[in-house]
């Protein structure tokens, strides 16, 4: 842990600017088809700002910031048994006590206010709900987000709920190899069907699952993540398929279980393809190879098919009715956006087009697979609003971790933060101003967390988290961003 040098709320106002504005820093059948019935902002932006009613929100998930993870009944997750596994995390922590968020969500709830947010993303912890799996319910664990979402509710913050974030109760791992059966998928809707049959009276917008690509590709491809599977090419497009049968599942869940007026969709990070100069023929190639390389995601979602280029290679066992389960409609599309993946050139080849080799000299954020490219927050929105017509849009993440090491004066100046930040909103800025339908923005993350296999080393947060104490501290960040709330402009 670093050494923190403590300083008052008025210092750090000062510092932040915050005095300046009289503001104190700590005071407070076809996926095609979509409901459409968002009441977020319809107008477009000013020349500079967001639009009327923007939503700016925080993001975090269950397991990297509550802890607690024996109390109240809560059954052990996969990521228990994987960050307790050795060799798996790099500071070799794991998520026990986290932020203790679980006990620290009051105080947590303040810091979102002082931020002037509106809108808090959090995830549910399925094994807190069914300890194993399925079966009996554990109410004590669906009381936790009562309280939670009460707490938010009662300071004028609305609850955006994830469904899962990656922490799928061991107990499903080991009954039907998790993911990798549809038995899995089943057990979700039901939690689904559970989960919203008792908060849907408050909570109104549900995300089924929260980043397929990862938890298939890092938990069953590459075993960076849990479960740790390194699975055959086959195997892992039937993990894919099982996923998106989960969401497609959880999807109509939602809608027999929830009240009139709740809203679902994926929170999914697409596979980002930019075009590598602004030309209609590299548009039109960006716009091609996002459907592609996106098609066990997005695409079968949204069009209810796979793309023929998917099924020529390792294709996965499915039926018609899946296809039409995965694609049930949804409300409005979530998207984490953190970096390019692809830089895209038309090309007069089979596909349409080539992706451009990342030069070595390409930089990057503290982490080495962030890619700072903040027309990312321009173009993955813009083809996911054209390639699907889809009407709302939500962008479910965006940040990036910052060494954050704090000065002589004990602030942490995260500059290279406030620079990510900046960028990727005047790019988020450019799209509302011209239509493209994003209702809203969380930030990635209200405060530093368990970073998966990363562990504590890297600190998304505008709240720096002293992990022995659980002291959470602004950085400039979080000014920042409470400046940009203020003006709904970019500060
Ligand atoms: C996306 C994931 O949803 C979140 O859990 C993770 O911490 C951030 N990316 C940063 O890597």
């Amino acid at each position: 842990m670093m050494p923190f040098k403590r300083f008052s709320r008025r210092q750090f106002g000062r510092i932040a600017g915050w005095s300046a504005l009289g503001m104190s820093a700590l005071s407070s059948g076809s996926g095609l088809a979509q409901s459409d019935a968002d009441s977020g902002p319809r107008n477009r932006a000013t020349p500079s700002g967001f639009p009327d009613g923007f939503l700016w929100g925080t993001a975090t998930s269950a397991y990297q910031v509550e802890g607690a993870v024996n109390e109240e009944g809560r059954g052990p997750s996969i990521w228990d048994r994987f960050a307790h596994t050795p060799g798996t995390i790099s500071d070799h922590s794991n998520g026990d006590i986290a932020t203790d968020h679980y006990h620290l969500y009051k105080e947590d709830i303040q810091l979102m206010k002082s931020l002037g947010t509106k809108a808090y993303r959090f995830s549910i912890a399925w094994p807190r709900v069914f300890p194993e799996g399925a079966g009996s319910a554990n109410p004590k664990g669906l009381d936790f987000y009562n309280r939670l979402v009460d707490e938010l509710l009662a300071n004028g913050i609305q609850p955006f709920a994830t469904l899962y974030h990656w922490d799928l109760p061991q107990a499903l791992q080991d009954r039907f190899g998790g993911w990798t059966s549809r038995d899995t998928s089943k057990a979700f809707a039901d939690y689904a069907a559970h989960v919203t049959g008792r908060l849907s009276d408050r909570v109104k917008h549900f995300f089924t699952i929260n980043e397929c690509s990862r938890l298939v590709h890092h938990g069953h491809e590459f075993g960076a993540d849990a479960p740790g599977l390194k699975l055959s090419p086959s195997d892992v497009k039937q993990v894919r398929h099982n996923v998106a049968l989960g969401h497609g599942l959880a999807v109509q869940a939602i809608r027999a279980n929830g009240r009139a007026g709740i809203r679902v969709g994926p929170a999914e990070n697409a596979v980002s393809c930019i075009p590598a100069i602004e030309t209609p023929a590299n548009i039109r190639a960006a716009e091609i190879a996002t459907r592609e390389l996106n098609a066990g995601y997005l695409t079968v979602m949204l069009e209810g098919k796979y793309t023929e280029a998917y099924l020529a290679q390792d294709a996965p066992k499915f039926t018609a009715e899946d296809l039409r389960i995965i694609s049930s409609p949804i409300d409005f599309v979530g998207l984490n956006v953190y970096m390019p993946d692809h830089y895209v050139v038309a090309a007069d080849n089979e596909r349409g087009f080539t992706l451009a080799p990342f030069p070595k000299s390409f930089p990057h954020m503290k982490a080495t697979w962030l890619r700072p490219g903040p027309e990312t927050m321009y173009w993955v929105p813009r083809h996911v609003a054209k390639l699907w017509n889809v009407k709302s849009i939500y962008i479910t993440e965006n940040g990036t971790s910052s060494s954050d090491q704090p000065a002589a004066d004990g602030t942490i100046y995260d500059v290279d933060r406030i620079m990510y930040l900046r960028n990727y909103l005047t790019q988020l800025q450019r799209a509302t101003s011209e239509g493209v339908p994003v209702l809203g923005y969380f930030l990635w993350s209200l405060m530093d967390n368990f970073e998966w296999s990363d562990g504590y080393e890297q600190r998304f947060g505008l709240y720096h988290v002293d992990f022995e104490t659980r002291r959470r501290t602004p950085k400039l960040s979080a000014a920042f961003y409470r400046e940009t709330i203020a003006r709904n402009a970019v500060a």
